[in-house]
Formats: structure tokens, sequence, C-alpha cells
């Protein structure tokens, strides 16, 4: 593996009727709290209501800045901006999913720096520092919640890009199951997908010897396949919620894939999809993984694949070669993503052959190639693209 330094300062606080250590959490970082949260959900669900009174128990001046969209846009982290440096904000609190999270994230940093956020999304310009920040996380899915990522969509511009910085790691993460009892069918299905996805960016690394880091990638994906099917017939159920959330979370929070340099080859294609037609991240990851697997698939990585297909999707291997079982491996996944009843083609979301050509464009608009286990360029791009029509 890997040389490698692992720091995680995220306090992680996680179960039933956690929520009631956020006056403590809160109190420990400034009495100015900006609340960041989405288009309601919130609101509806009782939420709001209860993070409202929380703070209400300490001496807290609460703003607000409400309606992040899914897929956050950088038009969004700029109100947010404005909001700290003109009311003079000392903490921020997302109450959301992901797209909450990476908008507090953005606004944290732009809060402290003279540059224009996204300048340093696209790295043209350099953090200067961070305002502190907690979560509220309402959705299983991105990893968010316990990781210094954050992705940014420019609608005009039609790009959508990830970043981070030592100053976006959350200060403190609230994780109550029972939070997510709310979130709908589909976007329960697009986090399983999501935190999957994760998964497999790690796994189809080039790194030898990472013996324990594919054990851990396998479980979370065995967890995520006993429970998943059983967590979206009962959308209430405690126990699949918390194996969900907490699976989500370790996806992503650079634990497993110590030591690894994993592909993303796969988000950075689904950034481009969704850059262009705003579709929900775990429905293009559902559609372009099983595709992008086919599509960089060869005699010399069947391996891989191949520990996949029989670790985790039970694949028997007597009798056929590696690409054979691998290529089963890959249906397998298709199948249990199918039956989950997450999408499959682009179709889905009506998106036809006329707009392939622009997210192929978008999807090298940083850098001609990308990927780690097999680089790709706007061609394989392409190809992948018309694949998954
Ligand atoms: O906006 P509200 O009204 O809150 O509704 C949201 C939204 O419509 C709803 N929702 C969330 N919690 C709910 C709920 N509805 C009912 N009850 C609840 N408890 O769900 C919808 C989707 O929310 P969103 O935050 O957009 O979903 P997600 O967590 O999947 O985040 C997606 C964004 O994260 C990025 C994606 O690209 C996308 O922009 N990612 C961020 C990553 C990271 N920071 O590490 C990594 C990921 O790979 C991903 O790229
Ligand atoms: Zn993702």
């Amino acid at each position: 593996m890997d040389n490698f330094i692992y720091h995680n300062p995220t306090k992680l606080i996680f179960g039933k009727g956690q929520i009631d250590m956020l006056p403590e959490e809160v109190a420990a970082y400034g009495k100015k709290v900006l609340i960041v949260y989405g288009g309601g959900s919130i609101k509806r669900n009782g939420v709001y209501d209860q993070v409202i009174e929380k703070l209400q128990e300490i001496d807290t001046a609460i703003y607000e800045l409400a309606g992040v969209e899914p897929n956050p846009r950088i038009s969004t982290v700029r109100k947010g901006v404005e909001i700290c440096k003109r009311e003079g904000i000392e903490f921020l609190l997302a109450v959301g999913g992901g797209s909450t999270i990476d908008c507090t994230k953005a606004i944290a940093v732009g809060a402290k720096s003279e540059a224009d956020m996204w300048d340093i999304i696209m790295k043209k310009a350099e953090p200067e520092g961070g305002l502190p920040f907690g979560t509220i996380l309402t959705l299983a899915a991105t990893g968010s919640e316990m990781n210094r990522s954050s992705v940014i969509t420019n609608w005009e511009i039609k790009e959508k890009h990830g970043w981070g910085s030592a100053y976006s790691y959350p200060a403190f993460s609230i994780l109550d199951p029972t939070i997510t009892y709310t979130v709908p069918k589909d976007q329960t299905i697009y986090g399983i997908v999501d935190i999957m996805s994760h998964v497999f960016e790690h796994y189809f690394h080039l790194t030898p010897n990472t013996p324990m880091q594919d054990r851990l990638c396998e479980s979370i994906l065995q967890s995520m396949i006993e429970t998943a099917p059983k967590l979206i017939k009962e959308l209430e159920n405690y126990e699949y919620r918390e194996v969900v959330l907490l699976n989500g979370t370790y996806a992503l929070n650079g634990m497993i894939n110590v030591g690894i340099r994993g592909d993303w080859a796969t988000h950075n294609l689904e950034h481009a999809v969704s850059a262009v037609h705003d579709i929900p991240h775990g429905g293009g990851l559902a559609i372009l993984f099983p595709n992008w697997m086919k599509h960089v698939l060869d005699e010399d990585n069947a391996g891989r694949f191949k520990q996949l297909a029989v670790r985790v999707f039970d694949v028997d291997p007597a009798g056929k070669t590696d690409k054979e079982v691998a290529l089963e491996g890959i249906e397998a996944l298709r199948t249990f993503w199918n039956s989950i009843e997450a999408p499959s083609k682009l179709s889905d979301y009506d998106i036809t052959e006329d707009s392939l050509e622009l997210i192929a464009e978008k999807a090298v608009s940083v850098r001609p190639e990308y990927g780690v286990f097999r680089k790709l360029d706007k061609a394989d791009s392409l190809e992948i693209l018309q694949a998954s029509l």
C-alpha cells in the first residue's frame, strides 16, 4: 500500500435522540449561528422545530439560509458567504443531506476568504481559513458528514466540481437514524447506490497488498446488499436505517481506503451528467457504474472484478475464466440495483444521444484524462455514455 497519514477531526455523534447534544456542541464555537437547510423537508418532518428549540436552550442569535438546492449552486454559496460577512456569523449548522452540507462547507470557507468561492473550487485561489460548522445529517448517502469534500454546481456554465480543504471537515456531525425515516423511497434508493458506489471507487485501484482495505470494502457492500432490500420495503425501520446510515459515513470518511488511490472516474462522469441535466447523483451512478465496469474490464484486471464477484455477489467461479466470473459479477450488481428499483438507463431521465457530446466534453473540462484504475479520455466517456442510453 501507499504511505499515508489518516486524520479525521470530525466528532461523530450517532444514535436516537442524539440531537440533545446540539446545545453543548454549538456553545463551544460561538453565539451567532447560521442554520443552512434545503427545500423544506426539515420543516415538514419537525426537525427544524427541534433544532430551534435546542438552540434556544443556549444564548444564541439564529440566522437562516433556506433553499439549498439538490446539486447545490454556487449562487446559494455566495448568498451564504454574504450573510456570514455581513452579520459576523461565528458558526454554521447544516441541517440536511449532502447538498446542504456541501453548500455549508463552501460558505464556511468562502466566509473566511477574499477570493470568490468558485475560484477556490476551481483551484485558481487558495482557501484562507474557514468558519467552524457542524451538521445534522438527514439522509444517508454522500459521507459529507465526516469528510472534507464538497461538490458545487455552477449552473450558468453547467459545471459541477468537487473540492476540499483542511477547513472543510465538520467539527461534529449528529446522525440520528429516526431523522432519516422521512427520506422518500426514491432518495433512499439513490443514497444506497451512492454509498455502494463510493466503495467501488476505492475498490478499483492499482495499489498492491491491501487485504484489510479490500475486506472492509466488501463488508460494507455485503451489509448494504443484506439491508437495502428490506429498508426500501420498510422505510421507518430503525435497524435498517441505522445500518445504512453508518455504512454511508464509513464508505467515505477516509478510513476504509487508507493507503489506496481509488479510481473515481465514474463519479467524475456522473458529475458531468448532473452538471448538464440536474439529475440525482445516485440515480446517475446506478446507470453508469455497471457500464464503466464493462468498459474497463480486460484480461489483465479481471482478477479484481473476480474477487468482487466471488466474495460479494457469491458468483461460483468453478470452470469459468476470470473474465466470465467478472462479467457475472457485473450482471449481479445490475440485477441487484434493478431489484431495489434504481434507474438503469439515461433515457429514464429523458437524456438522449443529443447531449452526450456535451457531457463527454464536461467530463474532461478540467483534465484530458481521469481515473486511476483505467485512464479514460473523452472518447471513453462517450462510449460509456452511449452504452448507458
Ligand atoms: O431539500 P430538502 O427539502 O431538505 O429535501 C431533500 C432533497 O430534495 C430530501 N431530503 C433530505 N433529507 C430528508 C429529505 N426528505 C425527507 N426527509 C429527510 N430526512 O432529499 C433530497 C436530496 O437531498 P440531497 O442533499 O441533494 O441528497 P444527497 O445527500 O444525495 O446529496 C447529493 C449531493 O452531494 C454530492 C452530489 O454530487 C450531490 O450534489 N456528493 C457529495 C459528496 C461529498 N461531499 O463527499 C460525495 C458524493 O459522491 C456526491 O458527489
Ligand atoms: Zn457519490
